[in-house]
């Protein structure tokens, strides 16, 4: 089974995906977290999307398709924020048409514009086990210190208001037209990524015949 989860900024992918995955035994895959990895490390491929990361830009394509073409002939995948483009998406059948394998399903969570600006900009993430915190609702209980590891808690760059807007913007100029090409293809199924993250939860599950 590869599954697609496709949504804004802050729609909860990356919450939903680690779950789900775990839950159906697919190996979650998330570019942002992929890239991240880069930064910390100092590499080229990092210096280089950091630049476009902290704007709340997209990195290329062809820099994307790069770093992510290795995984996708595995098979049994949980793809969490790619694909971001049409050409990205186009380049995701390609290389599971290769690997003899096709998507079964991208599910789009659909969440309104007031809420995720509330949960970004609150958001913050430990930088060492990434553990995630919203600093209104649910800070961790030492200022800035992490409760699991007591590493320390940081806004990510990106998080930050001028980058939000940008995001957003670019999400829908870049890739809410992905919904459409799954839409046209049949394979989008669209789902209510509101309430609690055990609420969206069990719906993915149904939505996934888990
Ligand atoms: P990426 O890391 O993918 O960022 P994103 O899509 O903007 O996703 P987020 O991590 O902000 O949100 P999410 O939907 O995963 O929500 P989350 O579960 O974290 O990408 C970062 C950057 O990398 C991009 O801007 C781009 O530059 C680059 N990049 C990555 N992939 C790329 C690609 N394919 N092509 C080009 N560039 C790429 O939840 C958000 C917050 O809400 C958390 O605090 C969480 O605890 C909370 N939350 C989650 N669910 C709920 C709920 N149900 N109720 C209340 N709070 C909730």
């Amino acid at each position: 089974m590869n599954i697609v989860l496709l949504g804004p900024p802050g729609a909860g992918k990356g919450t939903q995906a680690t779950r789900l995955a775990a839950r159906l035994k697919l190996t979650h895959v998330a570019t942002g977290d992929m890239l991240r990895y880069e930064v910390a490390n100092g590499t080229e491929l990092g210096r280089l999307a950091k630049t476009y990361m902290d704007r709340g830009d997209l990195v290329p394509d062809d820099v994307i398709v790069g770093m992510i073409k290795a995984r996708l002939g595995d098979g049994g995948l949980l793809l969490d924020g790619f694909p971001r483009t049409v050409v990205q998406a186009e380049a995701l059948d390609t290389a599971l048409d290769e690997a003899g394998q096709n998507l079964d399903r991208a599910i789009y969570l659909a969440v309104d514009r007031d809420e995720l600006i509330e949960r970004l900009s609150g958001r913050a993430v430990c930088s060492k086990c990434q553990r995630s915190y919203n600093l209104k609702s649910a800070p961790p209980a030492k200022d800035m210190v992490c409760d699991a590891c007591g590493g320390g808690v940081v806004v990510r760059e990106d998080d930050k208001p001028s980058a939000i807007r940008n995001r957003m913007a670019v999400y829908e100029k870049q890739t809410a037209p992905v919904l459409d090409y799954y839409r046209n293809g049949g394979r989008l199924t669209e789902m209510n990524g509101m309430g609690t993250p055990g609420e969206v939860q069990d719906r993915l599950l149904a939505a996934a015949g888990a």
